[in-house]
């Protein structure tokens, strides 16, 4: 048996007809002169029915005119190139159905003139594909938009939290205080109420100024005492930030502690060194040391010694407050900003103290560390950063 072989014409047109591209010529008046099995079937003719038709029946309508355009500047300065790179171009088969194409275009001189040969490419699937892709893209991108807002929602809803929490530790503080405060006002009341009576009864001239001068220094007493309640319960903002001195604050909180102690003996050591201002809300800061000074008072049954000190470092101011009571047992020392952490009775504490504190420090950009004190005791340690603005006073 002889084998029998192909001539090579034969196998390039096996080769053309089984490639798996459309393979189209078109001759300079736009007419079809070739086409493979591929691009017959790709556009549901049969291969001859398409010679020597114009390539516009592959083209739908509303493209076929600009084909035309671009034909005639193609024959012009003819190249080869990927036709509608950027663009999307599309195929219309026997029924009128559209589909997206992508196509090469190599012109070509033949001893009877110039051709183009174009390789045409089904990309349906791959049109839907990245379609799929894009969904899905958009699908992610609105997902993490909206977990983005919930994020945020949720950032702003613990903000609001936090000034509640705030607000309501202040109220447990300023219904401690209000005792003390009674007593701060009564007593000058009482000197008051008598040299009010004193002075009704009083015809010396001299004696009627010197009362009268009582009074006034009395009711001097009280204005005071009321504006630094007063200060201290106002709600402001957060807003409107005020140039603290540390110094100030230290002064007011130790005379507010003192106010809300009964029998302890407890004594202040104030060392005080100059330090700037820091930029925050007075009130917010006089809870700060309102709250360490109690827990450090409630860790001192009976008696102590509680230290305070202000100082410069570098561009931070420091505040310690060091107390010489129990003490925090070490692995607790980690837990004591946690918020609901105590280990107080319900009576004495819920345990938020020390976790407004550290909201409220880190607010102004500051940091808060504890650490037990050798021989006994607890040391908080405050740093903030100083606000250049108020530091340098203006000339
Ligand atoms: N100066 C201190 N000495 C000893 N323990 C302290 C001191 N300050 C805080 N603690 C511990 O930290 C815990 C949390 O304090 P805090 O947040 O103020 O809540 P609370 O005072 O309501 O318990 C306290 O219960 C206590 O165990
Ligand atoms: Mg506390």
């Amino acid at each position: 048996m002889t084998k029998t072989s192909n001539s090579i014409t034969e196998v390039y047109e096996l080769a053309l007809q089984a490639a798996p591209s459309g393979i189209l010529v078109v001759d300079e008046s736009g007419e079809i002169r070739y086409s493979n099995q591929t691009l017959a079937d790709m556009f549901g003719y049969r291969v001859e029915e398409l010679l020597d038709e114009p390539v516009e029946i592959l083209i739908p309508g509303q493209f076929a005119a600009a084909h035309r355009r671009h034909m005639e500047n193609y024959a012009r300065s003819p190249h080869a190139r990927d036709m509608g790179s950027g663009r999307d171009l599309e195929g219309v088969t026997r029924d009128g159905n559209k589909f997206p194409v992508e196509i090469g275009l190599r012109p070509t001189r033949t001893p009877s003139g110039a051709v183009v040969v174009a390789t045409v490419v089904d990309i349906t699937v791959r049109k839907a594909v990245e379609e799929r892709l894009r969904r899905h893209e958009q699908e992610l991108e609105q997902l993490v938009a909206e977990r983005t807002r919930e994020l945020e929602d949720a950032q702003q809803e613990k903000e609001r939290m936090l000034e509640q929490l705030i607000q309501a530790e202040k109220m447990t503080t300023i219904g401690t205080l209000v005792s003390g405060i009674g007593h701060e006002i009564n007593n000058p009341l009482y000197v008051l109420h008598a040299a009010a009576e004193a002075l009704a009864d009083e015809s010396d001239i001299d004696c009627c100024r010197a009362y009268g001068k009582d009074i006034l220094k009395q009711v001097t007493r009280i204005a005071e005492t009321v504006k630094n309640l007063s200060r201290y319960a106002q709600p402001g903002t957060r807003h409107d930030l005020q140039a603290v001195d540390l110094a100030e604050v230290v002064e007011d909180g130790v005379r507010l502690v003192r106010q809300s102690l009964n029998d302890e003996q407890i004594e202040f050591e104030i060392t005080d060194g100059r330090v700037p201002e820091i930029r925050a809300r007075f009130e917010e800061i006089l809870q700060v040391v309102f709250n360490l000074l109690r827990n450090a008072i409630q860790a001192m049954p009976g008696e102590g010694r509680i230290l305070i000190g202000t100082a410069r470092d570098g561009n931070f101011v420091r505040l310690l407050i060091q107390d010489n009571g129990s003490g925090i047992p070490r692995e607790l020392l980690k837990r004591v900003f946690d918020p609901f952490f105590t280990t107080k009775g319900p009576d004495e504490g819920e345990g938020l103290g020390l976790y407004i504190v550290r909201q409220i420090i880190t607010r102004y950009g500051g940091e808060i560390e504890v650490d037990n004190v050798d021989g006994g005791g607890t040391r908080f340690e405050i740093r903030f950063p100083v606000d250049n603005r108020v530091d340098k006073p203006e000339e």
